[in-house]
């Protein structure tokens, strides 16, 4: 017997081709950030509602304190279908979803929670409309039949529909739950948009149905409703930096990637520094009675000490630099910004001596050292 795979390779190999092997047609991509007490029952589920599909599972653990990597270890042990991508020093929902499909050969990708708040059972019905001809079909909460159930807090739901309106805005097309992390995707249109996504979102599906748009190959989007549960075991990894991310990367699409999700936490940051500089330097001069030049070093040193830490917090979470990799990261983000000082002086009285605009010399100076910050520090600082 021969397989599809066997006839595709160029040279004969000396190995006799599995007869027991189905290859698998469906992948199921499970994110997990501590979700050890979740897995083994989430799998479980998971084969029941699948029957005699050809099915395998893909745990993409970013190496969870909590042991969850040995968790699927065991299971992988036991049964031939699941396995673990242990990531290290890395974070993010949307990412390791990518690298789950990056990993498979099925020809169908489906995401779900590991923490059983998503309905397995529609998996299959999902499957069909796949196989019916739908690029991308969708686990909805917001149509006939599916409702938020008990899964989400009265602040989450109003936060969520909100960010629902949001997202359509930027879809383009018609989605009953763009903010679900509960969808099945062919696996080629979903790598074919993947160099193009955002990397560091928790927002995977908006961002795949749009991308797709830009690239001239919209997504045929087909739905299914479900039940959102409360979570089971665990907690939640929400938390208010992934709203500011998702606010970033939201921006980013408005301005069809003109602006990267990145650089406009990089300038809220500033901002914010902005504000700390004014208020050490007059908490210096007046408070203290300090002289200007002193006050106005010290204002400088706390606030890209205070931009540095929230940079590396929030604009760069994926990437946070820790233990001795902070300090050096902090002097090269002062060495960086100091030459930036200097691009924002050259540039500021380069465009002055030519035509005397006091506010748009200073202002083109700002943009400048910004972009030339942004740019540099994310090349060396946070690489
Ligand atoms: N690998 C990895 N890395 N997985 C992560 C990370 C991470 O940094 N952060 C979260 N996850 C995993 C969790 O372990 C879980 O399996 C899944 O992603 C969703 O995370 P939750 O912590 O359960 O998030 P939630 O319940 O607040 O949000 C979910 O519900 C939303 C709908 O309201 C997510 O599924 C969203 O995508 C969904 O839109
Ligand atoms: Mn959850």
């Amino acid at each position: 017997m021969s397989t599809a795979n066997e006839k595709r390779l160029s040279s004969p190999v000396s190995v006799l081709p599995d007869v027991q092997f189905q290859p698998p047609q469906l992948a199921v991509i499970v994110p997990s950030y501590n979700e050890r007490d979740n897995i083994e029952l989430l799998y479980e589920k998971v084969a029941v509602a699948l029957g005699s599909t050809p099915w395998e599972m893909i745990v993409v653990d970013d190496n969870s304190p909590d042991g969850t990597a040995e968790v699927v270890h065991e299971l992988s042990l036991v049964y031939s279908n699941i396995r673990c991508l242990r990531r290290f020093g890395r974070r993010g929902l949307a990412s390791a979803c990518v690298e789950g499909m990056a990993v498979t050969a099925a020809a169908y990708v489906a995401v779900i929670d590991a923490d059983l708040q998503h309905d397995e059972a529609i998996l299959p019905e999902m499957l069909r409309k796949a196989m019916d001809g739908a690029d991308l079909v969708v686990g909805s909460r917001f149509i006939e039949g599916g409702s938020a159930g008990e899964g989400l807090s009265e602040t989450r739901l109003s936060g969520s529909q909100f960010a629902t309106r949001m997202a359509g805005m930027i879809a383009g097309q018609a989605v009953s739950d763009p903010m679900s992390g509960f969808f099945l995707i062919r696996r080629e249109a979903a790598l074919a948009a993947a160099p193009k996504l955002a990397s560091d979102g928790f927002k995977i599906l908006i961002d795949l149905i749009v991308t797709s748009q830009r690239m001239g190959k919209p997504l045929t989007i087909a739905e299914v409703p479900y039940t959102f549960r409360p979570r089971h075991a665990g907690t939640s990894k929400m938390n208010p930096l992934i709203v500011i991310q998702y606010l970033g990367l939201w921006v980013s699409k408005l301005t069809n990637g003109m602006l990267p999700p990145s650089f406009l936490l990089f300038g809220l940051v500033g901002g914010t520094g902005v504000v700390v500089h004014l208020a050490v330097l007059g908490l210096f001069s007046s408070t203290f009675g300090q002289g200007f030049l002193l006050s106005q070093v010290a204002a400088t040193l706390i606030a890209m000490t205070w931009n540095f830490v929230l940079n590396n917090n929030l604009t760069y979470a994926d990437r946070k630099l820790r233990g001795f990799g902070l300090v050096k990261g902090l002097l090269s983000f002062f060495a960086i910004c100091a030459l930036g000082g200097i691009a924002n002086i050259s540039v500021a009285n380069a465009i002055y001596q030519f035509d005397h605009h006091t506010m748009i010399a200073g202002l083109s100076g700002a943009i400048m050292s910004s972009v030339f910050n942004y740019a540099v520090t994310r090349a060396f600082t946070w690489k």
